[in-house]
């Protein structure tokens, strides 16, 4: 890429484009080049606030506080903080990273019902004062270290199905021990404010929020007759976040449910999404560097494909977040389709991205693309091997750019802006079949975002 209009010294750069492009020919522009041996990440941030858009549009009432866990790509944490979001954080180093930022402590809720009691005091120290909690043990810590402290119950209300279920692990019983830890913090004089619940991540029903929304309901009622002041709902995650995914439907649940259950109340209601804003925005690319022919002992042929990235790196995902990963060439193979596998670059079997998938014949040196992968990937890979974890290029439109860059902390001190790759350029291909289409947010949908940003 060529420096561009701006120097200015951070490891974070934006690269400004002009007329048609997408994440693709994006890609296809890097490697043209030749030089492009490492896998990389195109992100585009307009995707970001196109989500953005989208929520306020569907879920006005709910505010979303991003759950900084999923991925915490700073470019991303200063897009969704110029958008006016606030942030769920789980620990220190997450607090610290989004407060260094310059996010004020209100707009960021300690969701983590364990927590270590140096977090709480860190936390606590810089003005992070709302904080989950679900047992016993962890109300008698945060007395002791943040006795002031904004506490939101989380109780367990799990999706029938999920990529990730979380109820085994966090969530208390709503309906017995949610009462009886509500009676015991008010008996500590501990302010209890608000309910929280998290239906598991990648949730594949919609009327588990109005569960959980109506279990919350129960507990507000009670935690008035206790003399507690609860004005916080907390929806959680859960939000589906790949290209495909639809808002709409899951909206419709929620707002059903709040207009029923909390219509006459000061509630102020939060959701902590996570893969909703992070998954469609990063596209991967990844190097094809060997192969290897094989036979099986009934005669059947199959290629073994081996790229730059893998299960240690970007495809954590697989292992971690249940993920299902497509592979598509960037390039048209001129060969006919035929089974073959995908294995990553270290030396462990274990990493097999695609143990048996289906591609025309590719070469040593073609890339693969691997659309929708910004949600638990990144933080999560390592240098296994010596292979490195692969770099973000984040692209945005000329238009929205001469939007954002003024937003704080987006601001063009922080952000290196880069022109677009020279070289011929490519046609934007068409997305996949259900893919949906580049974008660029229509200006007055950018408008309606940033007015109420500037608003907050
Ligand atoms: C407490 C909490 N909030 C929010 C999230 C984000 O969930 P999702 O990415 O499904 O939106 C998680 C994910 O594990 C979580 O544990």
């Amino acid at each position: 890429m060529i420096p561009g209009e701006m120097r200015v010294i951070d490891e974070e750069r934006v690269c400004v484009m002009d007329g048609e492009w997408s994440p693709v020919s994006v890609i296809r522009e890097i490697v043209e080049v030749g030089t492009q041996e490492d896998p990389f990440y195109v992100m585009d941030l307009g995707e970001v606030v196109e989500r953005y858009r989208q929520w306020k549009e569907y879920m006005p009432r709910v505010e979303p506080f991003y759950a900084v866990k999923c991925n915490d790509d700073k470019l991303l944490v200063r897009t969704l903080a110029a958008l006016g979001t606030g942030f769920d954080c789980a620990s220190k180093a997450e607090i610290q990273l989004v407060t260094d930022i310059g996010v004020k402590p209100e707009r960021i809720i300690f969701a983590n019902p364990a927590k270590m009691a140096s977090h709480i005091r860190h936390a606590t120290a810089l003005g992070v004062t709302t904080m989950t909690f679900d047992s016993e043990t962890e109300l008698h810590k945060i007395k002791q270290y943040s006795p002031d402290a904004q506490l939101v119950i989380r109780i367990r209300c799990d999706a029938m199905s999920a990529q990730c279920p979380l109820g085994i692990k966090f969530g208390c019983e709503p309906l017995v021990e949610a009462p009886r830890l509500l009676k015991l913090a008010a008996v500590m004089s501990l302010a209890v404010v608000g309910v929280s619940f998290h239906v598991g991540s990648g949730a594949r029903e919609c009327a588990v929020y109005a569960r959980g929304i109506q279990l919350a309901r129960g507990l507000f009622s009670l935690g008035d007759s206790l003399g507690l002041h609860m004005r916080l709902l907390d929806i959680g995650g859960g939000f589906a976040g790949d290209s495909a995914a639809d808002l709409r439907q899951v909206s419709q649940v929620i707002n059903a449910a709040l207009d029923s259950q909390f219509s006459e109340r000061d509630v102020r209601v939060i959701a902590e999404p996570g893969r909703y804003f992070a998954a469609a925005a990063y596209t991967l690319a990844a190097m094809i560097h060997a192969s290897r022919e094989i036979q099986s002992e009934s005669g059947d042929k199959h290629t073994m494909y081996f790229i730059n990235d893998g299960v240690y790196g970007s495809f954590n995902c697989l292992l971690y977040d249940h993920q299902q990963v497509t592979a598509e060439p960037l390039e048209e193979s001129s060969e006919p389709v035929s089974e073959c596998s995908i294995w990553g670059p270290t030396c462990d079997a274990l990493d097999c991205i695609l143990p048996r998938t289906q591609l025309g014949g590719q070469r040593a040196g073609g890339w693969l693309v691997f659309r929708d992968m910004g949600a638990y990937t990144l933080p999560v890979a390592a240098p296994f091997n010596g292979f490195p974890v692969p770099r973000v290029r984040a692209v945005v439109e000329r238009r929205l750019w001469a939007v954002l860059k003024d937003l704080w902390p987006l601001s063009e001190t922080s952000i290196t802006v880069e022109a677009r790759p020279s070289g011929p350029q490519s046609r934007a291909p068409s997305p996949p079949p259900g893919a949906t289409p580049p974008h660029t947010p229509a200006p007055d949908s950018i408008h309606a975002v940033f007015v109420e940003c500037a608003l907050k």
